[in-house]
């Protein structure tokens, strides 16, 4: 075995506003199933369902129940992971391609650690307060998204110690740099994007109908 698929599904969606997003449906399919099409080339793929939340075990499918937060989702199907790769992904970016995760893929193996990034389009300030603050160096800044790939002992190990120092974050790569360890960019895709709000449901349902 190769590669372990890692797919927290395990949020409420509460900003999109239609239930868990792994059940949401995009161009008549749900996201997980986008997901699982994606990552039909992995050995294994572990995904974690909201707490109450049931699915059959399918071949290579394996479903777990989820924690409170995503950090403790990917801990969890962490542990059940048995390959010496994982691809960690969020089920709220179902248009993701597999060319991605395989240079994901290509540079977690080469590095430790690898990430899909995009620049920041926009100008970036801090608001203070109401008011416009100071501009932010949007050239060194970069958006992050998933798939993002490891070795899983590395990830395993960050884990376990973002756990003892009760450290929260909201990606998996955050946490190889709190251990010490650099993570590699890998140029991410527009069409990545994560579902977060109502309006981005008929950006997809724009995607899936233009190709
Ligand atoms: N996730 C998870 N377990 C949690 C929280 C989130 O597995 N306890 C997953 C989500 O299912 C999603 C990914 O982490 O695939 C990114 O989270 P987000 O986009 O915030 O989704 P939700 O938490 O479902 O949405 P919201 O924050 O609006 O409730
Ligand atoms: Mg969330």
């Amino acid at each position: 075995m190769e590669v372990s698929v890692l797919l927290p599904a395990a949020g409420l969606g509460e900003r999109l506003g239609r239930g868990p997003k792994a059940f949401v449906r995009v161009g008549g399919r749900t996201l997980l199933d986008w997901a699982l099409e994606t990552f039909s080339f992995a050995d294994e793929v572990l995904v974690a369902l909201p707490p109450g939340y049931r699915m059959e075990d399918r071949g290579r499918v394996r479903y777990l129940e989820g924690g409170p937060t995503r950090q403790e989702s990917v801990a969890r199907l962490l542990e059940e992971a048995s390959a010496p790769m994982v691809l960690v992904h969020d089920v709220a970016r179902p248009f993701a391609s597999r060319d991605l995760a395989l240079r994901v893929l290509e540079k977690a193996r080469a590095f430790g650690a690898a990430v899909p990034v995009l620049p920041v389009p926009d100008t970036l300030v801090e608001a203070v307060g109401e008011e416009y603050g100071p501009a932010l160096p949007r050239e060194r800044l970069r958006l992050v998204q998933t798939p993002q790939g490891f070795f899983t002992a590395l990830l395993r190990e960050a884990h376990a110690y973002a756990r003892k120092k009760g450290f929260q974050a909201t990606d998996d790569a955050q946490l190889v740099r709190a251990l010490g360890y650099p993570v590699a960019l890998v140029e991410g895709e527009a069409r990545a994007f994560k579902l977060t709000y109502p309006q981005d449901l008929a950006l997809a349902e724009a995607l899936v109908w233009s190709g």
